[in-house]
């Protein structure tokens, strides 16, 4: 089931409901804010303080970091503008009993142009089924070639951060975002204070490995994978987050960031794609 929400102050969303999982899907940002298999607890993380207003960036689900990650270009707001920008439904489809497919779109506005002056379209295909897929398509509609980072950033609900470790990173590379000092993983992550890691050459599965489940996260077009916990006083410095919420989550980010940027050329297109089980 495929249905159309709106709350009281015009923010709109599309909840999705099949036979597998459900999903919610608001159209300001193309952010998926809930994703959660039917009869377990949601895979997504959102803050019980998020504002879902217009203007203001979910803090929780998968924002949609484009198309610039973080300040990888300076003259855009962090992390871009595509998680505040209106979208549009292009197309929904009940694949099967278990499968739904959103396909949503955001093209260039005057804003956008005003902001950073190229003609592109962004496609983000949303499958809820028993495993979370996400593809974000880029196509440069501009006669000259733009510089891309981006990320879909990820926020997992946990246990409790405390409980967790990160398999698959060990051996790479990564820019320790609070030092800016370029390390080597050794073994793999748990967390004991914040991190703000950017791995490099990620070419493997991730797990997320929690008390009670494992989850396994499935990059393509992407080598760079970003793990992030604000921690405790990062925590109350930030936006829409309670204080001791960096408890219940952490960010584990599939991205085309630093080193991993993307040029596209003019009608070139390049797709992040992120399976999530
Ligand atoms: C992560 C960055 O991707 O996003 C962090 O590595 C940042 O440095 C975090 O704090 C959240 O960013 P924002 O803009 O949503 O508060």
């Amino acid at each position: 089931m495929i249905e159309f929400k709106e709350l009281e102050n015009g923010f709109e969303y599309i909840e999705v409901k099949n036979g597998a999982a459900c999903g919610k899907i608001a159209l300001q940002g193309g952010h998926l804010f809930h994703f959660a298999r039917n009869g377990e607890e949601p895979i997504l993380w959102l803050s019980d303080t998020s504002d879902f207003k217009i203007g203001t960036a979910i803090r929780g689900g998968v924002p949609i970091c484009w198309p610039s990650f973080g300040m990888n270009n300076p003259d855009l707001p962090q992390h871009g503008f595509a998680r505040v920008g209106m979208w549009k439904l292009e197309n929904s489809k009940e694949i099967d009993a278990n499968t739904t497919q959103i396909t949503l779109v955001l093209n260039d506005t005057q804003e956008s142009l005003g902001m950073w002056n190229y003609k592109f379209e962004l496609e983000l295909k949303i499958t809820i089924s028993d495993k979370l897929t996400m593809e974000l398509t880029t196509t440069n509609l501009d006669e000259k070639p733009f510089k891309l980072t981006q990320a879909l950033h990820t926020y997992f609900q946990i246990s409790d951060i405390s409980n967790i470790t990160i398999k698959g990173l060990s051996g790479k590379p990564y820019l320790d975002a609070l030092t800016n000092k370029v390390c080597q993983q050794n073994g793999d992550i748990t967390f004991e204070q914040e991190v703000d890691c950017v791995y490099q050459e990620v070419d493997n599965k991730i797990l997320l490995v929690d008390k009670n489940r494992t989850i396994t996260i499935q990059n393509k077009g992407s080598s760079s994978v970003v793990v992030w916990n604000p921690w405790i006083q990062k925590c109350k410095r930030m936006s829409a987050i309670e204080n001791d919420a960096y408890k219940e989550f952490v960010c584990i980010e599939s991205a085309n960031a630093y080193d991993d940027f993307k040029i596209l050329l003019p009608h070139a297109k390049h797709t992040l794609k992120a399976v999530i089980y």
